[in-house]
């Protein structure tokens, strides 16, 4: 979800999320651009030779093409155009299918889909909308044979239900139409997936009634476990012990553990919640820092516990690290509270030189952190089961980037420095909950909106997605977050000191600036051999393929901000090539592309197709009547349905190799 997107589900409605910071109205990208070139040129794609000569200079081009020429890319294979079409495209040689679709049957007997007859008990046992991270669990060790586990972060109504009419641009006006069936749809749209999936001569398909198979909703029962679990904070009229709650709401990305276990990552939980607190409450600072109530969807006018005024205490327990045991369909999700409450986008992590596991998080909103989990004990790879609650009990750590170009971590622990009873903080759980407040008082930079934080296992290395930030003025720049109005993002490199992951102090680097690096003011840094197809904006998801090269998807790029459909490029990161970027699968119009997910042997790449035909060619938002794609059914009448697909290369050979 691009939360900055004015006419994406995020900010239709309201700013909120941006909690009154920075409330300053700033141009979209589009507004930007169209600032200093013609956008129709731009789309086109004729901004082209002229503009391009001028800023750059003939030593630039001429060392573009040398270095096309003596190219020594870790990647191989044919870059796609820049699409702004209704279809997806994948770099040549490959192949691109839809596994599965929104609405298509995951548990037995679930019904097949109708967008004309769908149902909260149907769409309970179908897969669910919005399909974001995906991780793929080997069963067995194989890559041809395994779990997906996959997230459903939000709905769409507009494009899910026939007759809502388009986004409107006032909460009431958005809800008129909506009735409580409807939103108990949208609750059984959210949560995840379990497949079974197997490639067979070739082809994946997914296992039916695979005894795996399993859907999780907004109204799954889970446990909290961890500093939080049980605290009076924690605790409603439904569950006085504080320690079970109904649900996750908006998860985005994630990550998978090696004991075998799926990380779903809260984001935009405050989005869910209505109403108004009781004045004078004492949750009012911490409700307002996170952005509750955000009033994005009216549940709460059918269930209380979305209706602050009537649960305060509820939005506490969403903002978590779920952690979730896919080979056990009955199991119970974790809500993991000792990596902290705020809106992560995922959570992936690698085992420390010291045995020690280590999670990377972004918290996705503007000006907000980076953060680090580092478990106590040491992870047993031999005894799976033993790992089981090994995330209840570490040290989260927020990041400090300093202008030498070290990075400090700063422990979030209870009674450290300013973490004590005169800041209100009696206990872990008060720093747990409210951990963006304690990470304010420890002095941690404000990033351009962290999205996916990934290690390398080759280099060591750590990439930080920095997908935008149009709201930074130019007296808030910062060495690590050099450009005001940043609207193209940028990918940050964290160094751990002899690979140790665990260690107080990093180094760190900006990879690359995003952007049209050929257009001076813009300010990009892409390698200059990066073609016209190869330059992207609003990096957010990423993933590391089995022989550590960098993938990175992108949410927000789209006709009107940038010219292209969002996609999945490829980016060098080490020798002369550092900062080129390829141009590897387009999406349909009006989707971003989640979850890049690649087996362990490096021959199938899984990505989520996300809100497919969200927003038109001109930028408007799209609707179940009037879709800017039908993808992928293309069926007349059928709304465009989030989708996941499987891209293999057609020798069966390594993608991209
Ligand atoms: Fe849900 Fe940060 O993207
Ligand atoms: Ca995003
Ligand atoms: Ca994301």
């Amino acid at each position: 979800m691009d939360v900055t997107n004015p006419r994406s589900r995020a900010q239709a409605f309201d700013a909120s999320e941006d909690i009154g910071r920075n409330p300053s109205d700033n141009p979209t990208i589009g507004e930007v651009i169209a600032a200093r070139f013609n956008r129709r040129d731009l789309m086109r794609g004729i901004l082209g030779t002229t503009a391009i000569a001028a800023t750059l200079g003939p030593l630039a081009l001429a060392a573009g093409r040398q270095a096309r020429a003596a190219s020594t890319a870790s990647f191989v294979f044919e870059e796609v155009p820049v699409n702004v079409g209704p279809d997806m495209m994948v770099a040549k040689g490959h192949r691109a299918q839809v596994l599965i679709r929104w609405g298509d049957p995951v548990l037995a007997g679930a019904p097949p889909f109708d967008p004309y007859a769908q149902s909260a008990e149907k769409q309970a046992r179908q897969f669910g909308y919005n399909n974001d991270y995906i991780g793929y669990l080997p069963i067995d060790g194989s890559s041809e044979h395994g779990l997906l586990c996959i997230n459903h972060e939000y709905t769409n109504e507009e494009l899910m239900f026939p007759g809502l009419g388009g986004r409107q641009d006032t909460k009431e006006a958005g809800f008129a139409k909506m009735t409580p069936e409807l939103a108990r749809i949208e609750m059984m749209a959210h949560g995840g997936t379990v497949l079974e999936v197997k490639k067979e001569g070739g082809s994946w398909r997914v296992i039916e009634g695979s005894r795996y198979a399993r859907r999780i909703t907004a109204e799954t029962p889970m446990e909290i476990t961890g500093p939080a679990a049980g605290h009076e904070r924690m605790r409603t009229s439904a569950d006085p012990t504080g320690t079970r709650v109904l649900g996750m709401l908006n998860n985005c990305a994630g990550g998978r553990t090696p004991w075998g276990t799926w990380l779903s990552c809260e984001e935009n939980f405050h989005g869910y919640f209505r109403g108004k607190l009781p004045e004078g409450h004492p949750e009012a600072a911490n409700h307002k820092r996170y952005g509750v109530p955000g009033g994005w969807y009216n549940w709460g006018a059918y269930e209380s516990r979305f209706d602050v005024g009537a649960e305060p205490n509820e939005a506490n327990r969403f903002g978590w690290v779920v952690e979730i045991d896919p080979f056990d369909p009955t199991s119970t999700p974790k809500k993991r509270t000792a990596l902290g409450r705020f809106k992560h986008e995922g959570a992936a992590g690698i085992v420390n030189k010291d045995g020690r596991y280590v999670i990377y998080q972004g918290d996705d909103e503007r000006f907000e952190y980076i953060y680090r989990f580092v478990t106590e004990a040491k992870v047993d790879l031999a005894n799976p089961k033993a790992n089981a609650d090994i995330l209840d009990r570490g040290t989260l750590s927020v990041a400090r980037f300093n202008p030498d170009g070290s990075l400090d971590w700063l422990p979030l622990v209870h009674g450290h420095g300013p973490l004590t009873e005169a800041n209100g903080f009696r206990s872990q759980a008060d720093v747990v909950i409210e951990a963006r407040r304690a990470a304010d008082l420890l002095g941690a930079t404000k990033m351009d909106r962290p999205e996916d934080v990934e290690a390398n296992p080759k280099t060591q290395k750590v990439y930080a997605m920095l997908t935008n930030n149009t709201r930074r003025k130019a007296d808030q720049v910062d060495a690590a977050n050099p450009r005001p109005e940043n609207v193209f993002g940028h990918i940050i490199e964290m160094i751990p000191p002899d690979g140790d992951h665990a260690a107080d102090r990093f180094r760190w680097d900006i990879l690359v600036r995003c952007g049209d690096h050929r257009v001076a003011s813009v300010g990009a840094t892409f390698h200059a051999a990066t073609s016209e197809a190869g330059w992207f904006g609003m990096p957010d998801n990423c993933a590391i393929d089995s022989a550590g090269r960098l993938w990175i998807a992108t949410d927000g790029n789209s006709p009107k901000a940038s010219g292209r459909n969002d996609g999945l490029w490829s980016m060098e990161t080490e020798g002369e090539l550092r900062g080129l970027s390829r141009h590897f699968f387009s999406c349909p119009i009006g989707a971003e592309l989640c979850g890049p997910e690649f087996t362990p042997d490096g021959r199938t790449l899984f990505v989520a197709i996300q809100h497919p035909g969200e927003e038109d060619l001109e930028g408007n938002s799209g609707t179940f009547e009037n879709p800017p794609t039908r993808w992928p059914d293309f069926k007349e009448g059928w709304p465009p349905r989030p989708s996941i697909v499987v891209i293999t290369k057609e020798d069966g050979g390594v993608i991209a190799s």
